[in-house]
């Protein structure tokens, strides 16, 4: 019988049937479960198993109890809190992953920090404070803050609520901002105490890169690095362009993955899919933040390896236990474009996405947002208009052909009226 594998695939999830197609190509039997409503879980093609993500501990325990007879080989999150699921789980059924300590501290910006501080990496400097503090201790805080700085909540993704400050007044209007995001309905349903507590950070200047990596016995391996072109410098860090292979010298490159590989033996991460994020400043490369889940949005779709292979085929391959080193990327250059949301509203159209199709080396644009949809941009927002990739000889063939795409690709929004009283 084929070996089972569990994905625990978020109801909001980009990449779902990305995984669940490498599973059918490679065979696997899948045990599906997700964050949906039981009621919406019976509507799925293949019933998944219904779990709250929020109570990680107690989803974790159910999704064991059901999987057990089946003797899954591993368990596999998608996102950040589908892989601390994951995590729990795998250990209450003695499959060999990542430990929960790791996986848990890879998701907390706060633990992550102190650990990879601990272990003598360089971070910038960093404190946790209150989200609600009374105005005595804002005015201290902003009084001994470094400028710039950076305050972001502990336990949202995609720059959610990451804002840049100069100064101590830009100071107490990022506060105040994060703090009125981690209160809104739709976050604080999440009950998460980290919710409560915001990082207020030294920002670290230079270009940023993102390293994909996949752990084996400990060992990382990277999978790809991707340039940044389009400066984050702030207040707002939306993602843009991602362009592999990175342009930046070699000597950069095995820096920061040797930093990447420190900053995992920091966390505990030992098995599967890391994506990493750092700035290469001045001083050396520095580690922003590494997730142990892979790449996120449909990003994943710019990568290829060897004959055909997708991430997701990688990431189940190293999990059904076919371990061995996983086969480079294709030798052309590859992107993404996440197209940003700009202006809050409506969706009423998608304008130039046929005519930027025909654009030569783009070879896919998918829009991810749904007409009549409610955008909202960031920080608060959560999500991406879709995403456009290209493949080319070079990098900057690559840059230029998303460039030219993004400029034709138009949102008409349609704003929400204020409400009056
Ligand atoms: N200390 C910092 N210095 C410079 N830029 C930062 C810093 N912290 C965050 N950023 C910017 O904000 C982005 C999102 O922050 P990050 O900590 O990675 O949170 P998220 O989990 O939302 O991705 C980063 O990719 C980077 O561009
Ligand atoms: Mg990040």
């Amino acid at each position: 019988m084929a070996p089972a594998v569990v994905l625990i695939l978020p109801k909001t999830g980009y990449r779902n049937e990305d995984f669940l197609a490498a599973a059918k190509k490679l065979g696997a039997e899948v045990i599906q479960a997700s964050d949906v409503c039981h009621r919406l879980a019976e509507q799925w093609e293949e019933h998944p198993l219904a779990l709250r993500f929020r109570e990680a501990e107690a989803a974790a325990s159910e999704l064991a109890a059901q999987v057990a007879q089946r003797n899954p080989v591993a368990v596999i999150g998608v996102d950040d809190q589908s892989s601390l699921v994951a995590a729990l789980a795998a250990e209450k059924l003695g499959i060999a992953q990542n430990p929960v300590r790791a996986v848990a501290a890879a998701r907390s910006k706060e633990q992550s920090r102190a650990r990879l501080h601990a272990a003598g990496l360089p971070v910038p400097r960093f404190e946790v404070v209150a989200r609600d503090l009374p105005p005595a201790e804002i005015d201290a805080l902003a009084a001994r803050s470094p400028y710039p700085c950076v305050v972001k909540p502990l336990v949202l993704s995609g720059s959610r609520g990451v804002i840049r400050a100069d100064d101590p007044a830009q100071l107490r209007a990022a506060l105040s901002r994060v703090a009125a995001l981690l209160r809104s309905p739709e976050v604080a349903q999440r009950r998460d105490p980290d919710l409560a507590r915001l990082l207020v950070e030294e920002f670290i200047p230079g270009p940023e890169i993102a390293l994909e990596g996949l752990l084996v016995r400990g060992q990382l391996h990277v999978l790809a690095i991707f340039d940044k072109p389009d400066a984050l410098d702030g207040p707002f860090f939306e993602e843009t362009l991602y362009i592999t292979p990175s342009r930046h010298p070699a000597q950069l490159q095995d820096g920061a993955a040797r930093a990447v590989a420190e900053g995992c033996a920091a966390l505990g991460l030992v098995e599967g899919p890391i994506h990493a994020e750092l700035r290469l400043s001045p001083g050396g490369p520095r580690l922003l933040e590494i997730a142990a889940r892979s790449i996120g949005g449909l990003c994943g779709r710019a990568l290829r390896f060897g004959v055909g292979i997708s991430l997701e085929e990688l990431i189940l391959r190293h999990a059904l236990g076919l371990r061995a080193d996983p086969p480079p990327r294709e030798r052309s250059a590859a992107g993404v474009l996440m197209l940003p949301i700009s202006k809050r509203g409506t969706l009423e159209e998608v304008r130039g996405v046929d005519e930027a199709k025909r654009l030569p080396l783009i070879e896919d644009i998918v829009i991810t947002a749904h007409l009549r949809e409610e955008l909202v941009p960031l920080p608060e927002g959560a999500s991406y208009l879709g995403f456009a990739f290209a493949r080319a000889r070079s990098p900057a063939q690559v840059e230029t052909a998303l460039r030219r795409a993004g400029k034709l690709i138009e949102a008409r929004v349609t704003p929400r009226l204020p409400v009056t009283a």
